[in-house]
């Protein structure tokens, strides 16, 4: 099947197999390495990417369920929050292993971009969909309260 999507600000045409999974084709077809593999089931967050403006895990999802003139953020994009929150997890100490990280920080920037001003609770349940077995989280909050001081 032909598929035409934006990622990270880029048309992207390509002819992909019906089956081709969305984690896959960002890594393997455009050497986007930043979204990692994980449980493969949906269910770690580590895959976690921006799809028109909502958080998904890329493993689940067919390049062949993603509607026309979609749009994707990857770790990799340009976006201002994203470059924001990507500062403050290094100033911050927030990553560890670094194996959640690109799927936290993806989590934090579609919070941000709805939710700007999200508070303790709002942002716990912004990520909760990306598990972190290293940081214990509190380095990640403090990370996203102070990119939040700067929006
Ligand atoms: S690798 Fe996609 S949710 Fe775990
Ligand atoms: S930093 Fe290791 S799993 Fe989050």
């Amino acid at each position: 099947m032909n598929i035409e999507i934006t990622i990270n600000g880029k048309l992207i045409k390509r002819e992909v197999p019906v089956n081709r999974r969305l984690l896959d084709f960002l890594r393997d077809d455009l050497g986007l390495k930043g979204t990692k593999y994980g449980c493969d089931q949906g269910e770690c967050g580590a895959c976690s990417i921006i799809l028109n403006d909502k958080i998904v895990t890329s493993c689940i999802i067919l390049m062949a369920q993603i509607p026309p003139d979609s749009t994707v953020l990857t770790i990799e994009g340009k976006d201002q929050i994203l470059q924001l929150i990507q500062e403050k997890f290094k100033e911050f100490g927030a990553a560890q292993c670094g194996a959640c990280t690109p799927g936290v920080i993806m989590a934090a920037t579609s919070l941000l971009h709805l939710n700007p001003k999200a508070n303790q609770e709002e942002i716990e349940e912004g990520l909760c969909g990306v598990l972190c077995r290293c940081t214990g989280y509190t380095k990640i909050y403090d990370a996203i309260k102070e990119a939040q001081k700067q929006l």
